[in-house]
């Protein structure tokens, strides 16, 4: 399904709006850097993330792959794009660039500041290109 390179807007200010409120359920007491994610599948639903620390620093889990294992663990449908807010509008992981990948190398991206305002529009293959995924296995 090409649903284009652009969200529509009724679509980002949904998305943002879930981005926003899941980072308000970040549990970041380590870093005090919170963040929230949300994503939205071809089929159009919407799943949320937001980042996860732990005593044990290395397990700490980001938004991005709470929203995406959110996911996964209820659909099949591809992930179409996600809005992440972080203060500043940060841009995601590599961790969380590879592990999105396998869900769709064309996803769009959009890093968005706790105040709303867009900081950055991508796509995945742009920021992870030549990335190692399924087809990588075929080989
Ligand atoms: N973090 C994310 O949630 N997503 C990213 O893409 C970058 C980093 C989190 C992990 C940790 O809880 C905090 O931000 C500081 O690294």
């Amino acid at each position: 399904m090409n649903l284009g390179n652009h969200l529509p807007e009724d679509t980002y200010q949904a998305l943002t709006e879930a981005a926003l409120e899941a980072r308000g359920q970040a549990y970041a007491p380590y870093s005090n850097y919170y963040v929230g994610a949300a994503l939205i599948t071809e089929n159009g639903d919407i799943y949320r993330g937001c980042n996860i620390e732990n005593a044990s620093y290395g397990l700490t889990n980001c938004a991005e792959r709470t929203a995406v294992f959110t996911a996964i663990a209820d659909t099949k449908s591809k992930i179409h794009a996600l809005v992440l807010v972080t203060k500043g509008g940060g841009m995601p992981c590599g961790a969380c660039r590879q592990v999105l990948n396998e869900f769709n190398p064309q996803m769009l991206i959009y890093c968005v500041d706790v105040d709303g305002q867009l900081k950055h529009q991508t796509t995945l293959d742009t920021l992870l290109p030549k990335a190692f995924g399924p087809h990588s296995l075929e080989a």
